[in-house]
């Protein structure tokens, strides 16, 4: 593994409480490079992003990450975010109570900042036509989108989603596709968990498969598409 990737993981071992989840993880993504993170359930994905972006649960026990020369493992949640890390989590964690334009503006009040409204609107004009909307009321979709946005509002060095298309429907999944082709454009690096393999793999450079908390395979993306024993054996598609 070159020393001087963009970001990696170096034996990164991780526990819920007594559960030993992820086992030994090491890979890198260079800079502007797109990852599928890909596995069945329960291989393990969520834990590792979360370990990523240093949430509390699972706890990093053993094991280096770094981000653009910063030391992640040595940092809380709140300082990976200030470091660059973006996560979009399953859960898409909208604010109740607050507009689409004040969950954009919350993201924006502590530097360092990201995309500003304007520059936001302009790639989600979907977002700008609900701006002053309650988020909570945004379909699935809309709800997807405000918070990729969420994240391209603070300044992102490494972007994580996790299952973005997740319980959408095939129109919507084609337009978060689409944006997230244009974050793809602007060089943002990136690495996706995704159940539809097919989608992840066609937007990433690389697949990463994680398997029982362990890395099975780390390759160019078309390689996965070919290949269908790998995909029966690990992706069961
Ligand atoms: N909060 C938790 N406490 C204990 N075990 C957990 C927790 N979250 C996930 N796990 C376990 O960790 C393993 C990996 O889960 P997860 O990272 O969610 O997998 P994936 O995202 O690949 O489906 C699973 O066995 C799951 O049951
Ligand atoms: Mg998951």
């Amino acid at each position: 593994m070159s020393s001087d990737a963009y970001f990696r993981c170096e034996d990164v071992h991780a526990w819920y409480g007594e559960s030993y989840i992820v086992q030994g993880v090491s890979f890198a993504v260079q800079e502007k490079e797109i990852v599928a993170l890909l596995g069945r359930n329960g291989a393990g994905k969520t834990s590792l992003l979360r370990t990523i972006a240093r949430a509390h649960q699972p706890a990093l026990k053993g094991g280096r990450i770094w981000l653009d020369g910063q030391p992640l493992h040595d940092m809380a949640a709140h300082e990976a975010a200030r470091a660059g890390v973006g996560l979009v989590p399953e859960d898409r964690r909208i604010i109740p109570g607050l507009t689409v334009e004040e969950n954009l503006i919350v993201a924006q009040v502590a530097p360092p900042v990201g995309w500003p409204l304007e520059r936001l609107y302009e790639h989600f004009p979907k977002l700008a036509e609900r701006r002053r909307q309650e988020a909570t009321t945004l379909s699935g979709g809309e709800q997807q989108m405000l918070a990729v946005a969420r994240a391209l509002a603070r300044e992102l060095k490494l972007f994580l989603l996790d299952e973005p298309y997740e319980g959408l429907a095939p129109q919507i999944v084609r337009e978060i596709e689409g944006i997230l082709m244009q974050v793809k454009a602007i060089g943002i690096t990136t690495i996706i968990v995704e159940q539809n393999a097919i989608a992840a793999l066609e937007l990433a450079d690389r697949a990463v498969i994680v398997d029982m908390g362990e890395i099975a395979y780390d390759g160019p993306a078309e390689e996965v598409m070919q290949n269908a024993e790998l995909r029966q054996e690990y992706l069961a598609i």
